[in-house]
Order: C-alpha cells, then sequence, then structure tokens
C-alpha cells in the first residue's frame, strides 16, 4: 500500500508573509476576491491587514463575514450565495479555522453544485472538481487548517460537528504570518496552541503515522513544547515559532488522520459550543493515558520533544507517565482548566459518547475503542 501527501502549492512564512497575496493574486490572474473572516476579526482591524494588501495594488474584493466560532450550515450556505452574488473568482480566507473552513465548504460547493447540501459532504465525499481556489491567512496558531484536507461544520439541528476530508478543498497558497497572530488574547492563544499540540500528539500516535508524518509532528511538538508560554506572553520570537509549530503539525496530521481527543472534543462543540482548543486540551492528558499501551514506545519521543531529560534511563511506565505530565503541566502553565466539571452535563454524556464514537477522527486512534469506554473517559474529567 502507498502512503499519500498533500500540501499547499505555496506556503509563505513570517513577519509580513501576507503581503505575498497580492503578487499570488496576480500572477495568477484572478479579478476578485472573495475573503470569507468573522466579525470580530473585522471589528477589531485584523481582517483589514490583508484588505490594505489588496487596496494598495488595486485588487478588487467583496468580504464575507457572517461566519461564527465552530461555523454552521447555515453561515456556509449564507455563504455560497454570498459568493454567486459577487463575482469573485478567488476566496482569500482570514481567521482561524472557523473562516478557513467555511471558506473551504464554500469553495467545494461552488466548484461541486451536486454537493449543496453541506450534510453531504460529512466524511470522505466523492466530489469531483477542485474547490475555487483559496489563499488562507491564519490568525491563530491552532487549527492549521491553512495546510489541511479537513474542514468541520457544525449542524446545529443534530447537534452534531461534521468533519469533512477532501483533497480538493487544500489552500493553493497559505500566508503564514505571526503578526495576523499578535492581536489574540491570552486565553485564545492558549487554548488554539493546545489544539496545534493535540494534533501533533495524536498525529504522532495515529493509526496511520509513518515515518514521513512521524518527522512532523515530532518536529511540531518541541516547537509547540518551547514556544506556547512565549506566545501566550506575546513576544514575537514566540509568536513566529508557534505560527511555524502550528503548521509543521498540519502537514502531518492532514495526511494521517488524528484520534480520539478530537472526537471527544467535537461533540463538546456542537453541543455547548467549547472553543475546540480549550475541549482538546483538557482531554489530551486523560486520553493520552488511556491510549499508552498501543503505543510502543513513542511516548518516548513525546517526552523528549516535550524537554523532558533522562529519557533513556526510564522504564516504559516512567517515560510515558513524563509525557503525560509533560502534556499537563504546559496546559495548567498556560491557564487551561483540569477537568470538564464546568462544561459537560453528566446525563448528556450518553449522547456525547456516542457522537464521539460516530465521529470521523475515531477510527484513527491507536487504541480500539467503543462508546463504554468513551463515557468512562468523559466520566473521569467530570
Ligand atoms: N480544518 C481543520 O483541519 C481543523 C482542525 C482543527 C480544528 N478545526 C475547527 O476550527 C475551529 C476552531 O478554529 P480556531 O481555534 O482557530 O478559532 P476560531 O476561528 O473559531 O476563532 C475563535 C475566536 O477567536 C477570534 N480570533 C481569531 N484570531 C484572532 C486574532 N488574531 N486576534 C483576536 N481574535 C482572534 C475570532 O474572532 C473568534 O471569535 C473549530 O470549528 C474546529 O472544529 C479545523
Ligand atoms: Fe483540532
Amino acid at each position: 500500500m502507498s502512503n499519500r501527501f498533500i500540501l499547499n502549492e505555496v506556503a509563505y512564512h513570517g513577519p509580513g508573509a501576507v503581503k505575498e497575496i497580492a503578487a499570488e493574486a496576480k500572477g495568477r490572474g484572478f479579478s476578485k476576491a472573495f475573503v470569507c473572516s468573522d466579525p470580530d476579526l473585522v471589528k477589531f482591524g485584523v481582517t483589514k491587514k490583508v484588505l490594505d494588501v489588496l487596496e494598495n495594488d488595486g485588487l478588487s474584493y467583496e468580504v464575507y463575514s457572517n461566519i461564527k466560532a465552530n461555523p454552521t450550515i447555515e453561515n456556509v450556505q449564507a455563504g455560497v450565495e454570498a459568493f454567486k452574488a459577487s463575482g469573485a473568482d478567488y476566496i482569500i480566507a482570514v481567521g482561524g479555522g472557523s473562516s478557513m473552513d467555511t471558506a473551504k465548504a464554500v469553495g467545494i460547493i461552488i466548484a461541486n453544485p451536486d454537493f449543496a447540501d453541506v450534510r453531504s459532504l460529512e466524511g470522505v465525499a466523492p466530489t469531483a472538481n477542485k474547490s475555487v481556489p483559496i489563499f488562507a491567512v491564519p490568525t491563530t496558531a491552532g487549527t492549521a487548517a491553512e495546510v489541511t484536507i479537513n474542514y468541520v461544520i457544525t449542524d446545529v439541528e443534530k447537534n452534531r460537528k461534521m468533519v469533512c476530508v477532501d483533497p480538493k478543498d487544500i489552500p493553493v497558497v497559505a500566508f503564514v504570518d505571526p503578526d495576523m497572530m499578535s492581536s489574540m488574547p491570552k486565553g485564545l492563544t492558549a487554548a488554539t496552541g493546545m489544539d496545534a499540540l493535540t494534533h501533533a500528539i495524536e498525529g504522532y500516535i495515529t493509526a496511520g503515522a509513518w515515518e514521513l508524518s512521524d518527522m512532523f509532528h515530532l518536529k511540531a511538538i518541541e516547537i509547540i513544547a518551547r514556544s506556547l508560554r512565549d506566545a501566550v506572553d506575546n513576544t514575537p520570537k514566540g509568536r513566529e515559532d508557534m505560527a511555524l509549530g502550528q503548521y509543521i503539525a498540519g502537514m502531518g496530521f492532514s495526511n494521517v488522520g488524528l484520534g480520539i481527543v478530537h472526537s471527544m472534543a467535537h461533540p463538546l462543540g456542537a453541543l455547548y459550543d467549547t472553543p475546540h482548543g480549550v475541549a482538546n486540551a483538557i482531554i489530551l492528558p486523560t486520553v493520552m493515558e488511556y491510549n499508552a499501551p498501543a503505543t510502543g514506545d513513542k511516548y518516548k519521543y513525546i517526552a523528549q520533544a516535550m524537554g523532558v531529560e533522562d529519557t533513556e534511563s526510564m522504564s516504559v511506565e516512567e517515560y510515558r507517565k513524563a509525557a503525560v505530565d509533560a502534556v499537563r503541566k504546559l496546559s495548567q502553565d498556560v491557564g487551561i482548566p483540569a477537568d470538564l466539571k464546568e462544561i459537560v452535563k453528566e446525563e448528556d454524556i450518553p449522547f456525547l459518547a456516542q457522537s464521539a464514537y460516530d465521529d470521523a477522527c475515531r477510527p484513527g486512534n491507536p487504541r480500539e475503542t467503543s462508546v463504554e469506554e468513551i463515557t468512562e473517559l468523559y466520566k473521569k474529567m467530570i
């Protein structure tokens, strides 16, 4: 069996990367941008940093910002109508995972009108055509949606987050500019950074992992572990390193999958609107403990990448514990709550566990699991 690997056509990294948007748009002969962003990013002038680049070069655009965090089917449908009315020929997604994921769904539906029913895109959909070309500008250092083939849309009626996997949605160009992230408040920086760490750890131990993806994930763990605290303190170096670390994690997990940390986090986003990174960060150490028996010696390398010393002299139990402790410590240091007590209502656990079991990320988990075991994991955290 062969392994597939998909990445952006081009990616720009570093402060000022967004300035390259103008040359890329002109070089590709695009005439009008449909800019997908969210209302807060518009209000706080983050989207404007990209609009200024377009205006300075006389490039036309239209802004669509009817996008909420944990974006909904309705956000996508309204986006599709707005795109059709706009006369645009490419999309610029400016935002976190919510804006980028909405942009992907819009781009896919415009290019594949047979899939106008957003629900038909859940899982791996057999779309025929590539998305409308997308330029992606992340403003959080977390989801790496600018380099992934996934997008996540909430079905409000069914209280369900749909994970959609489609190689045809990958943004053609990513502009990973830490200056777009510097306005993130501490809590958001911490949560989105822990989402990136979760991608790196789940991607490293997922069932489909192989040597090429391991290389990205270990490097991502190392960069994130050493720089997330600094990013939360808003240092330029911390921001720059987190921008890169989360992207490298995305290069990996997009190609191999994740596990049940994400499966268990998605229903919390759907039912309680819990920020995605917060949910992952709380769940990660508990699921790491659960998964440990199915991970061979991988936790030794996770521990090393997290900065733990003397792992070579440790027993299997010791380095597995050290890896989990290091993750828990980082989470605590950046202010993530220790458990789900404030989030999960006990009576919802049967629904949450079934929903997590049905999630598209679950088959990637390194340890075979069941609704009953996922139920126990939720109970352990409340
Ligand atoms: N496509 C993927 O591969 C993938 C991977 C993981 C998660 N996701 C999805 O992405 C979504 C989460 O995305 P997210 O964590 O990036 O957050 P988000 O896009 O939902 O944004 C959260 C909030 O942060 C604000 N914000 C974003 N950037 C900011 C900045 N620079 N300054 C100030 N405020 C800023 C936004 O306005 C918003 O209110 C979830 O729906 C999740 O399921 C997708
Ligand atoms: Fe995630």
